[in-house]
């Protein structure tokens, strides 16, 4: 696995494990496969409602807690001393000490709040990095005026027809990741049988899946893929082992739509 250095010298997985709409023991098996076949990060969040699943996942592995990553997310518009209390019970729920990444999961109007909540969890080293999800530029800015910490990363819908051009711009400079967040736009309009894709595969000798990722990757962007089958999950871990040629990542850039596929940030 890669890892890149967060802005607070914490290293992280450049690809993890995405568990979206996995519950019960479909996540526990995909969890529990995706470690044993090389996931390190697992991301999360209250919505999902599956912590206690991976938790179960996280401890049968055997494997070592500094070797994990699991990141998790504030779902709700809490206030700050709920959101003190949710910090604890997600620690509870996954069953660890503390979270590697813990993130806000929208931008909510008590963000700030919340926010300082995390902070708190922090310094009392039950959180190890902090960042946020879904933030535009606009709200990202103002945000970033007003906390002590620099959030780490950004974890927002990132796929090949909405690239983010603008958003990277502005977390390069201030030296905070993008995280993409269904890479494969949730398998919900045939992005994986593009043309381009087909023709990519066949000339590099890989899958669309892994042209898609390795395009990212290039492009700086930490990965979440989401997958409940073993096949696909190795399929996904093997994207580093290759590059794609300029000329190929331009016809790729090509495709970017500059516009939102599920809504977000209109
Ligand atoms: N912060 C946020 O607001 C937010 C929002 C959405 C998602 N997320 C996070 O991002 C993760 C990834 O996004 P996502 O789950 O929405 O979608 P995704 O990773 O873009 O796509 C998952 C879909 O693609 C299929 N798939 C996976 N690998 C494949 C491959 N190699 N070839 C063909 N099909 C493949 C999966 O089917 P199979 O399972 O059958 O393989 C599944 O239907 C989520 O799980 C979640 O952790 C965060």
């Amino acid at each position: 696995m890669e890892y890149k250095l967060l802005n607070n010298g914490i290293k992280i997985p450049v690809l993890g494990f995405g568990t979206a709409r996995m519950q019960g023991e479909e996540c526990y098996k995909s969890v529990s496969e995706a470690l044993e076949c090389g996931y390190r990060l697992i991301d999360t969040a209250q919505m999902y409602e599956n912590h206690k699943d991976i938790a179960r996942a996280l401890q049968a592995s055997q494997i070592p807690r500094e070797e994990l990553f699991v990141m998790s997310k504030i779902s709700h518009n809490f206030n700050f001393l709920q959101t003190k209390e949710q910090i604890y019970r997600i620690l509870e729920e996954l069953s660890l000490e503390y979270l590697d990444l813990l993130l806000i999961h929208e931008p909510y109007s008590n963000s700030l709040e919340i926010y300082e909540a995390m902070q708190e969890a922090y310094e009392s080293k039950l959180v190890k990095s902090l960042g946020v999800s879904n933030f535009n530029e606009k709200f990202l800015f103002k945000f970033m005026q007003k906390v002590a910490i620099k959030p780490v990363l950004n974890q927002c819908e990132t796929h090949l027809l909405y690239q983010q051009k603008s958003l990277r711009i502005m977390l390069l400079k201030h030296d905070i990741f993008l995280q993409s967040w269904s890479p494969f736009i949730a398998n919900q309009n045939g992005i994986l049988k593009h043309p381009l894709l087909n023709d990519l595969a066949k000339k590099y000798s890989k899958t669309p899946a892994q042209i898609i990722l390795n395009f990212f990757y290039r492009l700086g962007i930490l990965l979440i893929p989401k997958s409940s089958n073993l096949q696909r999950m190795k399929e996904n871990l093997e994207i580093f082992d290759f590059g794609l040629e300029d000329g190929d990542l331009q016809k790729l850039k090509n495709l970017d739509t500059g516009k939102s596929f599920f809504g977000w940030y209109e």
